[in-house]
C-alpha cells in the first residue's frame, strides 16, 4: 500500500533528510514511502538574476511542500542541463548523459532503501527531457534486478513554474513581459528568499524575443544577454511570497495524489 502523507510539520528542519540520521530514515520509512528531490540549475539569468535561480527556487518549493505534507526533501541537485547558457560567465552545465546519470543513481539509491514514490521538484526547463528519460531508465535497472520495491516505484515529475495558479498568476502580474528565461516570476521568488539580490535590479532594455534554443554560442547571439523575452525588473518580493504559495499549494496537493494513487 502506498502510504498517505505523513502530515505538516512545525519546521522545515523536521522533513530534511540532510539533518536525519539513519535510524531516523528508517523510522520515517515505517510511516511514509515518499520523498522529494529538489532539482534546479546553476546558469545565468540575465544581466540581474541570481547564477542560483533555479536551485534556489526548486528548493524553497520543495521545503514549503515537505513543510506542508510532512515528507522528506532530499538535498537538492543544483546542476542541471544547462549546455545553452554556457557562453555566459558562471554557468555549471552537466550533460544530458551525466544528468541522465546522477538522477538515476540517486533514484536507484533511495529505491534500495525501500522510497517508492519520489517527487521531483524541478525549476529548469532544460532538465525535464533528461529527468523523465531517467524515470525510465531507473523503472529498467529496478524491474531487472527485481528490487522489493519493483512493483510499487514510481517517480513524479513537478514543474513549480508550470503549475497552472502559477502560470495563470504569471500571466496576470506580467501578461506578456513573463518571457521564456530570466522570468519575472523566477527573479520575484529569488528576491523574497534572498533580499540581497533586490540590490542587484535594474530597468533593462526590450529583451530578444523568445525563439528556438541550439548551441551555447547560438544562444548567446540570439539571446545577448541571456533573457528571451522577458522583463526581470517587474519583479517584485512580495510577488515571490505570493508565487510561492500558490506553487506550494498546488504541488502539495499533486504529491497527495501521486503517494495515494496506485
Ligand atoms: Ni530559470
Amino acid at each position: 500500500m502506498p502510504s498517505l502523507l505523513p502530515g505538516p510539520v512545525k519546521s522545515v528542519d523536521s522533513i530534511r533528510l540532510a539533518l536525519f540520521t539513519w535510524p531516523e530514515v528508517e523510522v520515517y520509512l515505517k510511516t511514509s514511502k515518499a520523498v522529494i528531490l529538489p532539482i534546479g540549475s546553476t546558469e545565468q539569468h540575465g544581466p540581474t538574476g541570481a547564477i542560483g535561480t533555479d536551485a534556489l527556487t526548486a528548493e524553497a518549493v520543495a521545503l514549503e511542500v515537505g513543510r506542508r505534507t510532512g515528507v522528506l526533501v532530499t538535498p537538492s541537485q543544483s546542476f542541471g542541463m544547462a549546455e545553452h547558457h554556457l557562453g555566459f560567465a558562471g554557468t555549471m552545465s552537466l550533460q544530458p548523459s551525466t544528468l541522465l546519470a546522477v538522477l538515476h543513481d540517486i533514484f536507484l539509491s533511495l529505491a534500495s532503501h525501500g522510497f517508492e514514490r519520489i517527487f521531483v521538484i524541478n525549476g529548469h526547463g532544460g532538465n525535464i527531457a533528461t529527468a523523465k528519460a531517467a524515470f525510465a531508465q531507473v523503472y529498467k535497472t529496478i524491474s531487472s534486478r527485481d528490487l522489493p520495491v519493483a512493483e510499487k516505484f514510481q517517480c513524479k515529475l513537478a514543474n513549480w513554474f508550470m503549475a497552472g495558479s502559477v502560470f495563470n498568476a504569471a500571466k496576470e502580474l506580467y501578461g506578456d513581459k513573463e518571457g521564456q528565461h530570466a522570468t519575472p516570476s523566477e527573479i520575484a521568488l529569488t528576491l523574497f528568499l534572498e533580499p540581497t539580490l533586490v540590490a542587484k535590479q535594474y530597468p533593462l532594455p526590450e529583451a530578444a524575443p523568445a525563439g528556438p534554443i541550439y548551441g551555447a554560442n547560438d544562444f548567446r547571439k540570439r539571446y545577448p544577454d541571456g533573457r528571451m523575452g522577458s522583463d526581470p525588473f517587474l519583479a517584485k518580493p512580495e510577488h515571490g511570497a505570493t508565487l510561492l504559495e500558490k506553487a506550494a499549494l498546488a504541488l502539495s496537493d499533486d504529491l497527495g495524489k501521486f503517494v495515494s494513487s496506485k
